[in-house]
C-alpha cells in the first residue's frame, strides 16, 4: 500500500472528547461541521488521508477525497458509513467492536427489567411523595420469571446478553442467519418461528439493509399478547409505525428502546405510551467505555499511520489490512 505522510485526519461533526484530544496531540486534524464535502476547497480535500467519524458516511463523500485511506467509525455499529464503497475504492474502514459489549449487555438487562417491573416509574412514584400519601405502588402486570428469550442477533453483544440471562436462569432461543456451531441454545432459521417460540424478543441485529423494519406486524403479532420486545441494535430494525400499533392495541405487552428510527427524536406516539419504557441511545454510554471506544478509534488511525495493520477492520475492509 502506497501511503502518504501527512498525519492529516477529518473529522466531520461531532465527536467524542477524547478522539478530539488525541487527535489534537497526536495527529493533524481538522474539523468541520458536518459530512458535506462544500466546507472544504478542492486542495484541503486533497489533504486529507484519514477520518474518525460518528456522523453518517456516504459514497459521495468518500468519493470527494481522493487520497483517503482510512475512516475510524466511533461505535461498533458502522451502518451510517459506506463500507462496501469504501472497500471498493481501497479505503480502510474501522469500527469499535468488543471493549462495548458487556456494558452495552449490562445496559440491556436494565432496560429489560425496567421494561418489565417499571423501576423507573416506581422511583419516579416515591419520588414524587405519593408512597407515603397513597400506599404502595401498584404490583406489575409483568415480570422476568418464566418467561423464554428469544435473541436476534448472536454477535459479540447477543451472547453476552444470552449469557446473562442464563444466570437470571431464562430459557434462551436465538436467530441468526447462520446457526452457531459454538452454543447450544436452539437456533430459529426465521425470526418469525423465533418470535412465535418465545414470549420475550431482544433485538441486538446491526443495522443496515438486511434488518431494515425486520421487526413488522407479522412479528409483533407472532411474539403474542403477552411478548414483551427489546431493541438495543438499530432503530431502523424496528417498524416503528407498526410497533406503536401493537402497544397501543396492547397486541403485544410492553416495549423497552434504546434506539429510534430518527434519533434523537423519539416518536411523541410512543412517549405517550405507557407500556413503553424509552433510553436515549446510552447502551455504552459510560464515561470508561467511551473512553475505550474512543481509544480504539484513535488507535486504528495510528496503527494504520504507522504502516501497521488496522486493528479492528469492519469485515467489508478486512483484505485491505493485507501485506500491511
Ligand atoms: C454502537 O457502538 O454502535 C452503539 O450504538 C453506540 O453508539
Amino acid at each position: 500500500m502506497n501511503r502518504g505522510n501527512s498525519r492529516t485526519v477529518l473529522v466531520p461533526g461531532r465527536i467524542n472528547p477524547r478522539v478530539r484530544e488525541r487527535l489534537e496531540r497526536e495527529f493533524e486534524p481538522v474539523f468541520i461541521d458536518k459530512a458535506d464535502p462544500g466546507l472544504m476547497d478542492e486542495g484541503a480535500r486533497a489533504g486529507i488521508r484519514g477520518m474518525a467519524t460518528a456522523t453518517a458516511i456516504s459514497a459521495s463523500f468518500i468519493d470527494a477525497f481522493p487520497n483517503l485511506e482510512i475512516i475510524a467509525n466511533f461505535g461498533v455499529g458502522y451502518d451510517a458509513v459506506d463500507a462496501a464503497h469504501a472497500a471498493s475504492k481501497a479505503v480502510m474502514v474501522t469500527n469499535t467492536p468488543d471493549v462495548l459489549t458487556d456494558e452495552v449487555a449490562d445496559t440491556t438487562i436494565g432496560l429489560l427489567l425496567n421494561t418489565l417491573r417499571e423501576l423507573p416509574k416506581a422511583e419516579a412514584y416515591l419520588r414524587a411523595g405519593r408512597w407515603a400519601a397513597e400506599g404502595a405502588y401498584p404490583l406489575t402486570s409483568l415480570t422476568l420469571r418464566g418467561r423464554t428469550a428469544g435473541i436476534f442477533g448472536l454477535g459479540r453483544i447477543g451472547l453476552a446478553i444470552a449469557r446473562r440471562l442464563e444466570a437470571f436462569g431464562i430459557e434462551i432461543q436465538y436467530h441468526t442467519r447462520n446457526k452457531r456451531s459454538d452454543v447450544d441454545y436452539p437456533w430459529h432459521e426465521t425470526l418469525l418461528s423465533l418470535a412465535t417460540a418465545v414470549d420475550l424478543l431482544i433485538v441486538v441485529v446491526p443495522g443496515g439493509a438486511a434488518t431494515d423494519n425486520a421487526v413488522n406486524a407479522e412479528i409483533l403479532d407472532a411474539l403474542g399478547t403477552d411478548g414483551v420486545l427489546i431493541s438495543v441494535g438499530r432503530g431502523s430494525t424496528i417498524d416503528e409505525p407498526a410497533l406503536i400499533e401493537a402497544l397501543e392495541q396492547n397486541r403485544i405487552a410492553a416495549a423497552g428502546l434504546d434506539v429510534f428510527a430518527n434519533e434523537p427524536n423519539a416518536p411523541k406516539a410512543l412517549i405517550d405510551l405507557p407500556n413503553a419504557c424509552l433510553l436515549p441511545h446510552v447502551a455504552s454510554a459510560s464515561v470508561s467505555t467511551r473512553n475505550a471506544m474512543a481509544d480504539l478509534v484513535v488507535d486504528n488511525l495510528a496503527a494504520w499511520f504507522d504502516g501497521r495493520p488496522a486493528i479492528t477492520p469492519v469485515p467489508e475492509c478486512k483484505d485491505l489490512n493485507k501485506g500491511n
